[in-house]
């Protein structure tokens, strides 16, 4: 019997590695020049960090989490997202006392969902997070950190900005929403109805169409804020203003996890379909206490690298993908013995160059060196080793010109160039 991959898991091949590769050196360079540093932490969990951490009412929690007893000792699961570990970690290796951390992580997350076009069981986040810091500057600079990120790696996508409020309004209004969504049980769908004790803000993110226009008078919590959580509000608005990044305030936006307070974003992209949310995040001061650590304010979000390489592959273009300077091809056996050694020489000199190690016809191996994208090629034999020289081959334009094989390496060394 043939055994395939798990449904939701999907395998990454070489021709699309490079968008990936591209993303990651994108994420390290300017999330270093912002002042972050890499946290790495596991992928196996205790469940209750997620239970506790993620909120028990959420669907990520109820429905979707991989959880196993670990030989009937502990409940454990598979990460469905990264913050609640950084946070765990970050309390566990005392990092609040060194004052304010800027943390960013990468790699895979696994939530039992319906798979579909960006969406799947497991999936790759980039994210970060910054600790110890409650003022909105913080905000406005990672939501930047965002924008410019996306901006570099020329992915278009809106900025949709809400404030889900604090201890200090949130109970009150969800007192209020909960009473005004009761009253108009028979117009919202089921999963609505579901929602309405549990868990009244989500109701408010149904994607149904019935429903759209009885939500769309729903009573908003961002007219009604404290003082505190507006004046935030507009503070994070009026930075973001002044550094020139667009976006719209959504007062219906809200997010899938349980620990925001305040500010709430995402960026979103047409090229999605359904799964339109590219990137998401917001502020969880009440986290790091909730978990057992010290009162400690934290931000941050995270990237779906799946739904970001399906965005650049709609937006055209191949993958990057790192091709052969030299490909070396060889008419005999001293020919063959000589391209491995010239072959090591180049790479030394850091040329990326490749030969086809079964030997053979030589018309087999210029397909080999066209079929990796090799730009230059060299025949060597007993013949070119006796006269040192060798032939060059342009393979685009089928020219050849004579070289020195003692002059091959300083000809491609990128300092030649
Ligand atoms: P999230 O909105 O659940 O937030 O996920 C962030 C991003 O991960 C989404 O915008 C999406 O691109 C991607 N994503 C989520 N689920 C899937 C899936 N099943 N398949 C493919 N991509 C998916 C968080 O996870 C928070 N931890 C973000 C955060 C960090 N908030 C504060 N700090």
């Amino acid at each position: 019997m043939k055994i395939t991959g798990v449904k939701g898991m999907n395998d990454l091949l070489p021709a699309e590695v490079g968008r990936w590769q591209q993303m990651e050196a994108t994420a390290r360079e300017l999330f270093g020049l912002y002042g972050y540093r890499e946290v790495r932490t596991p992928v196996v969990e205790h469940h209750a960090l997620f239970a506790r951490g993620v909120g028990t009412d959420t669907d990520i929690v109820q429905k979707e989490m991989y959880a196993f007893e670990d030989k009937g000792e502990e409940l454990l699961c598979l990460r469905p997202e990264g913050t609640a570990g950084v946070v765990r970690a970050f309390i566990e290796h005392g990092l609040h006392v060194e004052g304010p951390q800027k943390l960013y992580y990468l790699g895979p997350m696994f939530r039992r969902e319906r798979p579909q076009k960006g969406r799947y069981r497991q999936f790759h986040q980039i994210g970060v997070e910054a600790f110890g810091t409650a003022e909105p500057a913080i905000d406005v600079e990672q939501i930047a950190m965002l924008d410019d990120y996306l901006a570099r790696l020329g992915v278009k996508a809106a900025l949709k900005l809400n404030s889900v409020g604090d201890a200090a309004c949130r109970p009150a209004y969800l007192a209020d929403l909960r009473a005004w969504l009761g009253e108009r049980r028979a117009e919202l769908c089921d999963d609505c109805n579901g929602r309405i004790e549990r868990n009244p803000l989500r109701v408010l993110d149904c994607k149904v169409p019935t429903c759209q226009p009885v939500l769309a008078r729903a009573p908003r919590l961002l007219e009604r804020l404290c003082p505190a959580c507006d004046a935030h509000h507009r503070a994070v608005t009026a930075g973001l203003d002044a550094l020139g990044v667009a976006y719209a305030v959504d007062g219906r936006l809200v997010r899938g996890l349980d620990y925001y307070i305040r500010t709430a974003y995402e960026f979103s992209s047409d090229a999605l379909g359904a799964q339109s949310a590219v990137a998401g995040g917001g502020r969880y001061d009440p986290l790091v206490e909730t978990l057992g650590g010290p009162p400690t304010p934290g931000i941050g979000f995270a990237l779906g690298q799946e739904r970001l390489a399906l965005i650049l592959a709609a937006a055209g273009g191949p993958a990057p993908v790192r091709r052969p300077e030299v490909f070396f091809v060889s008419a005999d056996e001293a020919g063959a013995r000589e391209a491995l050694v010239r072959a090591a020489e180049l790479r030394r000199a850091g040329v990326a160059c490749d030969l086809d190690a079964r030997g053979g016809k030589l018309a087999r191996q210029f397909k080999q060196a066209e079929r990796v994208g090799a730009r230059w090629a060299v025949v060597l034999g007993a013949a070119e080793l006796a006269s040192g020289q060798a032939k060059l081959k342009d393979l685009a334009t089928r020219e050849e010109t004579p070289v020195a094989l003692s002059a091959l390496a300083a000809r491609f060394a990128p300092a030649a160039r």
